[in-house]
C-alpha cells in the first residue's frame, strides 16, 4: 500500500491549446514533462463558453498516458457522468453548484471506478462539502470565475485552500487550484495546501506543437517558482 501522493503535480489545461490539434497538443505537454492533462468541458449554460464533450474526450484518451483530468462545467451534470467515464476519464470533477444532490453525483462517479472531484466556485464556502469528504478524491478550488483562460487569480481563495487543508485532515484528497496560476501565484497556493496546479495560459503561451520546447520551459519555470519564492 503506497502512501497518498502529495507531490506537486502540474496539470496544463488544454483550454489554451490549439483546438485543431488537440491530440498532438496532449502528446506535446506530456513529452515536455506535465503530470496530468486537464480537460475543461463547458456547456455554454453553466458557464458562458462552449468547448467539447465526451466524444472529444474519448478521442483524446488515446493521446494521454498520464492522468486524464476532466473538469465538467456543465449543468445538468448527472446524466452525462457515465459518458465521460466511458470516454476514459481518470478523474471526473463536477461543480458543487451544478448538482442538486452532490453526494449522490459523487457516488455515481465512483461507481464507475473513477476518482470523484468537486469544484468550488469562488463564492462557494468550503463547508459545502464538510460532511461528504469521505466520498471525495479531489477538491478543485476555482481561483477565477469558471469560463475562460487568462483571468486574474482571486487572492481570497488562499484562505479557502487553508481551511480545506485543515478540514480534510489525513484523508487521501488532492487539493487542486484552477485559474490564474502563474510563477507569481503558484507558491501561495501550494503553501496554503494545494498539490495539483492547473494552468492554461502560463503553460501554453508562446509555444506551439512545433515550438513545444516552450511548453517544457514554462512547466519547468512554474516548478522552479515553487522553490524560489
Ligand atoms: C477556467 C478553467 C481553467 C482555465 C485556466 O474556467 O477551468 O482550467 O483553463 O486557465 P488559466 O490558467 O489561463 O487561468
Ligand atoms: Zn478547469
Amino acid at each position: 500500500m503506497h502512501a497518498f501522493d502529495r507531490t506537486i503535480k502540474i496539470a496544463p489545461s488544454i483550454l489554451s491549446a490549439d483546438f485543431a490539434n488537440l491530440g498532438a497538443e496532449c502528446r506535446a505537454i506530456e513529452a515536455q514533462g506535465c503530470d496530468w492533462v486537464h480537460v475543461d468541458v463547458m456547456d455554454g449554460h453553466f458557464v458562458p463558453n462552449i468547448t467539447f464533450g465526451p466524444q472529444t474526450c474519448a478521442a483524446l484518451r488515446h493521446h494521454i498516458t498520464t492522468v486524464m483530468d476532466v473538469h465538467l462545467m456543465i449543468t445538468p451534470v448527472d446524466r452525462f457522468i457515465s459518458f465521460f467515464a466511458d470516454a476514459g476519464a481518470d478523474v471526473i470533477t463536477i461543480h458543487a453548484e451544478a448538482s442538486p444532490h452532490l453526494n449522490s453525483s459523487l457516488q455515481n462517479i465512483k461507481s464507475f471506478g473513477k476518482k470523484a472531484g468537486v469544484a468550488l466556485n469562488p463564492s462557494t464556502p468550503p463547508e459545502t462539502i464538510e460532511y461528504i469528504l469521505d466520498n471525495i478524491d479531489l477538491i478543485c478550488v476555482m481561483t477565477v470565475n469558471p469560463g475562460c483562460a487568462g483571468q486574474t487569480f482571486i487572492n481570497s481563495q488562499i484562505d479557502k485552500i487553508k481551511r480545506l487543508r485543515q478540514m480534510i485532515e489525513s484523508r487521501p484528497i488532492n487539493i487542486q487550484v484552477d485559474g490564474g496560476i502563474t510563477q507569481k501565484t503558484a507558491q501561495a497556493a501550494v503553501t496554503a495546501g494545494a498539490d495539483v496546479l492547473v494552468s492554461g495560459s502560463s503553460i501554453f503561451n508562446g509555444g506551439s506543437i512545433i515550438k513545444q520546447h516552450i511548453y517544457g520551459e514554462n512547466i519547468r519555470a512554474l516548478r522552479s517558482s515553487l522553490r524560489k519564492n
